[in-house]
């Protein structure tokens, strides 16, 4: 019992104690933080990633502004019930484009980061207009007001211009043709051959909310329909399994 009388001598010294608390939470913190240093990122690079169109970030910014993030995360962790119902869990790479990213920290309703290509365009409108017409039992508020406001994408290149401040890769050419492929993106009967070659064939170009003019309504679902959709998971697989 020598060892425990002497643990005595520190559990009646409140300084002592201190001391020694210190002590072991830094020994902790070094294991666990030092590491970082060492790793050159730790990110790990996938393929597939692309920086937002200028609609989808157009979307993205009426969902920080709607604060659909307050109901719904962004973050499929890798437990299976999670796995089963949304999908690949979720990989750092898929926010790194994020300023701020969405992981969100409470689920009213369902994840959101895989929900792109999962329901049609029009469910959408639906499900916006008004959410209890396709599942009675939604506590989700009506966002129906957003197809009557019509929106010109003026602004989005300055939002891009910030993003690639931090490190978001916009070229001077897509701040440049902002505009243009913001409306581009919203109007198959446009040209949007520019849009493609600067994001990739796998952009949607739909118009999305079924109405003339690009609408908050169209860069919202430009910008859930993407969601989850740009990592091709049947070829992917973790660099630790490589
Ligand atoms: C008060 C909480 C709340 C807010 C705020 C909210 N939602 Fe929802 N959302 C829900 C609930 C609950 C559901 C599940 C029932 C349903 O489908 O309506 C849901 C479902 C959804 C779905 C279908 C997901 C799926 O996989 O079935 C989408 C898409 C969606 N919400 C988008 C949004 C967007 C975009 C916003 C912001 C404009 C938003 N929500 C704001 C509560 C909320």
């Amino acid at each position: 019992m020598a060892i425990l009388d002497k643990h005595k001598i520190l559990e009646t010294n409140a300084t002592l104690l201190l001391v020694f608390s210190f002590l072991v939470v830094t020994i902790g913190g070094i294991v666990q933080i030092a590491p970082l240093f060492w790793l050159e990122n730790t990110i790990e690079e996938v393929e597939g990633m692309r920086p937002y169109t200028p609609l989808e970030m157009a979307g993205r910014e009426i969902y920080i502004r709607e604060g659909c993030y307050v109901c719904h995360s962004q973050m499929i962790r890798p437990m299976r019930d999670e796995v089963e119902r949304y999908g690949h869990y979720s990989l750092a790479a898929e926010s790194k484009y994020d300023h701020p990213f969405q992981w969100g920290s409470k689920r009213t309703g369902p994840d959101l980061a895989r929900v792109g290509g999962r329901y049609s365009d029009d469910w959408h409108v639906d499900h916006m207009r008004d959410p209890q017409s396709v599942v009675p039992e939604s506590v989700m508020p009506k966002y129906g007001f957003l197809e009557k406001k019509k929106i010109d994408g003026k602004y989005i290149g300055d939002l891009m211009k910030a993003n690639a401040m931090v490190g978001v890769p916009y070229t001077d050419e897509m701040v440049a043709s902002a505009q243009a492929d913001f409306a581009a993106q919203a109007d198959p009967d446009s040209d949007y051959d520019g849009l493609l070659e600067r994001y990739g064939d796998k952009v949607n170009v739909r118009n999305f909310d079924g109405k003339p003019g690009v609408s908050e309504m169209d860069a919202m679902i430009a910008y859930l329909q993407m969601l989850g959709t740009l990592v091709d998971f049947s070829t992917f697989t973790p660099a630790a399994s490589r």
